[in-house]
């Protein structure tokens, strides 16, 4: 496949099954960089399974995804998770922080797994836990945090490496609609402002709000929308 010009993350047909479940069943997709694009659908239609294969996670079984005019099919394992590494940031729907580390060594930890010396790491770690608001809960554990300030220092984790795209699935799930409504306005600000590109999957239509341009899963097939307003 060769997506029209312009286009950072394109799939075309993709297809998985899971034993006789089939998760995905011709499923498409297109991001631009610097687009937030969410991804809504039922329980059960495919949208993890989209998110997983988009990034570079979960092979499909067939079709095609072209990241930056690179067919992933044709990396190596190596060059794939060195792409999710350096180009791509995840937010998942529980932060998944790791928990004997602090809040600022646990943002840092991409940078350390690039190779970057602690010191530099956790200044870069500690400007962006500024931007989201959870400076203040460097020296802290995940454990002592609450829920909304938890998935702020993720977003803050999956932004640290400066990626081109944010994959998040369900970031918001866990939270109040207080608490999930800053986390998205913060997590739509930061990517915005370094012209990083989001794939948020959600079912709740006031998160998809934070969106350029809506795409639904439907049964495993998806189907993109023009915003009604
Ligand atoms: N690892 C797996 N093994 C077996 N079946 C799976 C696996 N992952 C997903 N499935 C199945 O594939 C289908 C799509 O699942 P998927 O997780 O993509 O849905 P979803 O849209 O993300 O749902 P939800 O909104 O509940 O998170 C479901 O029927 C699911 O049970
Ligand atoms: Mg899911």
């Amino acid at each position: 496949m060769t997506p029209p010009p312009g286009t950072l993350l394109a799939a075309e047909d993709l297809r998985k099954s899971y034993g006789p479940t089939v998760a995905l069943d011709g499923a498409g997709f297109s991001i631009h960089p610097g687009e937030v694009v969410a991804v809504m659908g039922p329980s059960g239609s495919g949208k993890s399974t989209l998110l997983h294969c988009l990034a570079g996670i979960v092979p499909p079984d067939s079709g095609s995804i072209v990241y930056d005019g690179r067919e992933l099919a044709g990396m190596s394992d190596t060059e794939r998770s060195a792409l999710r590494r350096s180009e791509f940031g995840f937010v998942f729907q529980f932060g998944q922080l790791v928990p004997e580390l602090t809040c600022v060594e646990n943002v840092a930890l991409p940078l350390r797994l690039n190779g970057r010396p602690r010191k530099e790491a956790e200044r870069a770690a500690l400007a962006w836990m500024q931007r989201l608001e959870v400076d203040d809960l460097a020296a802290k554990r995940p454990g002592e945090v609450s829920g909304g300030q938890g998935q702020r220092v993720a977003v803050a984790r999956a932004l640290v490496t400066e990626p081109r795209v944010i994959f998040a699935d369900e970031p918001t799930g866990a939270l109040d609609s207080l608490n999930g409504e800053r986390v998205m306005e913060l997590l739509t600000e930061a990517a915005r402002s370094a012209n990083a590109a989001v794939v948020l999957v959600t079912h709740e239509a006031r998160v998809a709000a934070y969106s350029d341009r809506e795409i639904v899963v439907r049964d495993g097939r998806s189907r993109d929308m023009e915003r009604a307003i």
